[in-house]
């Protein structure tokens, strides 16, 4: 049987500020998506949240790309801004860019990741969210799944993924895309992805069969809005086991914080930190970046689950390592490489204060 898996998150409205989500937006999100499943819109929903950022995890039988899907998540996001808007939180419908929907949420502001797969006898599946980064932040781990084999021993010792996976990445500033596939390109790979501010991992293929491994949301905001309208905190959709990455290889990346870039103000770097559904709560400084991990077993659609991934005391190091590089990084306060680089500033008074003292600029001797 073919199930799409859709997740389609928006920031609507933060509570408070942007650190955390407000109950009654949950619950209008759950309200609609009981009526789409009672309908037969959909086959099952799981309404969770990383920091200010709702996701809807849907699945139904109508593939990728869908309008009445995404016009399902958009109403949902328009009425939830209006509870937003009643309660006055902050943002209130801050990454619903348009006001008329016209059949797909890309490019209108919500995030999006969606897959289309033929349900496997065992069909696990991860799905990541996080907050006060930006889709650049996978591409880290996803390498470390399906490309290094120090992560992921499958890579080596299981015959259904020694072929190893294909990478399709975006370059978000010409809006071109490019696979390559590894281990053989491995090399030209990392040229790209470890640039993360521009070129992003959209999805990943079995090399054998391209079978879909994983999906990302690879929207900018700020580059579909042409202004700083908020970031584009990702989601991320990962299957797992018999001929691709085994669940503790899809988790094992998570283990080391890097650095990633989004942190307050969209403007600074920090820990990427893996933490429980109830710690995805960013309230230092309005951080340090978070993501969680939702852990499904699909059963003809169905959600079986979830499976709260991060809270597992094994994370606590990782957690812990966060703390410790928050603590470092923070004391850069405005310096590099804390702030981000001129040209990766988001909210930025930098060209008006570079405007107002352009005159006093004086040739050097
Ligand atoms: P089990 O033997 O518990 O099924 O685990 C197999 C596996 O792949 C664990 O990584
Ligand atoms: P969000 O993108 O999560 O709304 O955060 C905005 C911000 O800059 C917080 O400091
Ligand atoms: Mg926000
Ligand atoms: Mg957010």
């Amino acid at each position: 049987m073919k199930v799409t898996i859709s997740v389609i998150k928006a920031d609507i409205g933060g509570y408070v500020g942007h650190s955390n989500m407000h109950p009654k937006l949950i619950e209008m999100a759950q309200e609609s998506l009981d009526a789409a499943r009672a309908d037969g819109m959909i086959i099952d929903y799981y309404v969770a949240y990383c920091g200010d950022d709702l996701s809807l995890i849907m699945t139904h039988t109508r593939g990728e790309d869908n309008a009445d899907i995404h016009k399902l998540a958009w109403d949902i996001f328009l009425r939830c801004t209006e509870v937003a808007k009643k309660l006055k939180l902050y943002g209130a419908g801050q990454d619903l860019l348009s006001d008329a929907f016209s059949g797909n949420v890309k490019g209108m502001g919500p995030g999006c990741a969606e897959m289309e797969i033929e349900e496997r006898k065992s069909e696990p599946i991860i799905i990541f969210m996080a907050d006060k980064t930006s889709p650049g932040a996978w591409n880290l781990p996803l390498y470390r799944m399906f490309a290094d084999p120090f992560n992921t021993a499958g890579l080596v010792i299981d015959p259904s993924m020694h072929d190893g996976f294909k990478f399709e990445v975006l370059d978000v500033i010409e809006n071109k895309v490019i696979v390559l596939s590894c281990p053989e390109e491995m090399y030209d790979l990392l040229v790209f992805v470890g640039a993360s501010a521009r070129y992003m991992i959209k999805s990943v293929y079995r090399k054998t069969d391209d079978e879909v491994a994983a999906r990302a949301s690879v929207q900018r905001l700020n580059l579909i809005a042409g202004r700083y309208v908020g970031k584009d905190d990702p989601v991320l959709i990962v299957r797992a086991q018999s001929g691709f990455p085994a669940v503790g290889e899809v988790l094992e990346p998570f283990a080391f914080p890097h650095l990633v870039e989004g942190w307050m103000r969209g403007s600074h770097h920090g820990p990427f930190m893996p933490v429980s559904f109830e710690q995805a709560t960013p309230t230092r400084f309005d951080g340090p970046p978070r993501v969680i991990a939702a852990g499904f077993q699909l059963a003809d659609g169905r959600l079986i689950g979830p499976v709260d991934m991060f809270k597992d005391v094994s994370f606590d190091y990782a957690r812990q390592k966060a703390l410790e590089v928050t603590e470092y990084i923070r004391r850069h306060g405005p310096f590099e490489p804390h702030r981000l680089s001129l040209e990766e500033m988001e909210y930025t008074t930098l060209p008006a204060v570079l405007e107002k003292l352009k005159d006093r600029f004086k040739v050097a001797e």
